[in-house]
């Protein structure tokens, strides 16, 4: 009766991080502080409740398949200023979806790209290891086959997809990678970039880049998918030059309206169509008021430097406690700490005992292969998401450090 390739899906790692608290008795009186959820709490730009507002009779009516020519035209000025890209590049109309949220559409793109057989075998779908758990649910979903590739201290934490061997190589049609990356806030370089979309053309597979923690940045923009692509056409136009290319934004990080659910997904154009085609079977189009706002928040910077400088601060706020214990690092991107604190589950059973600080381990973000490698990449990691105001997360970092000594 259910569908056996879903079998491959374990619990979520917010259920298993409920069963494995929720029994625990509650901290001494402690205000408990939620660093577990990637969730920003930096207050909603004025723009959103504005926008949101402004016409409330849209409600009555559907919304279109695809946003409107407004929103798809911000998207894709956005992507040229940010990334620096020549104005033929991107047709709007063409080129760019409109998501609720970048999790749908990352799921989503399994359906469009992945085929019954690929080279007479059944496909795979590589994802690094950790990873975004809707790369397993889309891939399960499709069908595939999932290949879990290492992302470890061993290679700095990216993935080595050119390392996988030949044969499945030869039978991939999707790779998601996560840059700059949750958990772990690596950037991949230009030219990392940029081999993977040789490799992906060379065994013809698309390349899934989530870039949706591309705003929160330490010291350097992230380079993105686009960028690379255009980096290998000699940065020429045209529809080639996105071969096997798809990228992926969202407002919940950049512009801390997760609860609005927006983003988009953009490049090669034979598979943005495709996606446009088949999201009109099967989704629900992004609510008009939801259009405008964020039609309006991709042409607004300021309140995102205001985010970035609010990040800054706390990553110095936690370096100045933790100082190089825990592995400690600044991630070059994103809002998580990676600690490595030995055992990530019981060191989230300590934090929630005895500091009321929900923290996420990091074995929950690792598909266990039964070998020594993805033991070593989540197992000792704890995942701090440093999303709360200032004065709270100073005050969750001295409790860390408090209960966990180092
Ligand atoms: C790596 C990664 N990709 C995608 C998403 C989805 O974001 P949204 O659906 O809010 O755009 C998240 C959210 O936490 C994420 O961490």
């Amino acid at each position: 009766m259910l569908n056996s390739n879903l079998e491959i899906l374990s619990d979520y790692p917010f259920q298993r991080l409920r069963a494995l608290l929720d029994s625990e008795p509650a901290s001494h009186g402690l205000t408990p502080i939620n660093l577990s959820v990637g969730e920003p709490q930096h207050p909603l730009p004025d723009i959103v409740p504005a926008a949101l507002t402004r016409d409330l009779s849209a409600l009555s009516r559907y919304p279109t398949a695809n946003g409107s020519p407004a929103f798809r035209a911000a998207c894709a000025d956005w992507l040229k200023r940010r990334y620096a890209l020549p104005d033929a590049l991107l047709d709007p109309e063409r080129q760019i979806v409109a998501l609720n949220g970048t999790r749908e559409g990352l799921y989503m793109l399994a359906q469009v790209v992945v085929p019954p057989q690929k080279n007479g075998q059944r496909p795979a779908v590589l994802m690094p290891n950790p990873f975004y758990q809707a790369y397993i649910g889309a891939t399960a979903a499709s069908g595939a086959e999932a290949v879990f590739v290492p992302a470890s201290a061993e290679n700095g934490f990216l993935p080595d997809f050119a390392g996988v061997a030949p044969e499945i190589l030869a039978r991939t049609a999707l790779v998601y990678l996560c840059s700059p990356a949750n958990p772990q806030g690596t950037v991949a370089s230009l030219d990392y970039l940029t081999r993977l979309i040789e490799l992906a053309r060379q065994y013809d597979f698309v390349i899934a880049f989530d870039e949706c923690y591309a705003e929160i940045y330490d010291a350097a923009p992230p380079p993105g998918g686009l960028e690379a692509a255009m980096a290998l056409s000699g940065g020429r136009a045209g529809d080639a030059a996105l071969n096997n290319v798809v990228v992926f934004h969202s407002l919940s990080k950049r512009s801390s309206a997760p609860g609005l659910r927006s983003g988009f997904c953009a490049g090669d154009a034979r598979i943005t169509q495709e996606f446009i085609k088949l999201r009109n079977y099967g989704c629900a189009g992004m609510m008009m008021p939801v259009v405008e706002a964020s039609t309006e928040l991709w042409r607004e910077e300021s309140h995102v430097e205001a985010n970035r400088t609010l990040y800054r601060e706390k990553f110095d706020i936690a370096q100045s406690i933790l100082g190089n214990r825990f592995g400690f690092y600044r991630p070059a991107g994103g809002f998580y700490l990676w600690l490595d604190v030995g055992d990530g589950e019981a060191a989230a059973v300590k934090l929630w005992r005895e500091a009321g600080l929900r923290t996420l381990p990091g074995a929950y973000l690792v598909r266990d292969t039964g070998d020594a490698v993805s033991a070593a990449a989540g197992k000792p990691y704890l995942r701090v998401a440093l999303v709360c105001e200032l004065e709270q997360t100073r005050e969750a970092m001295q409790r860390f450090s408090k209960v966990l000594g180092g």
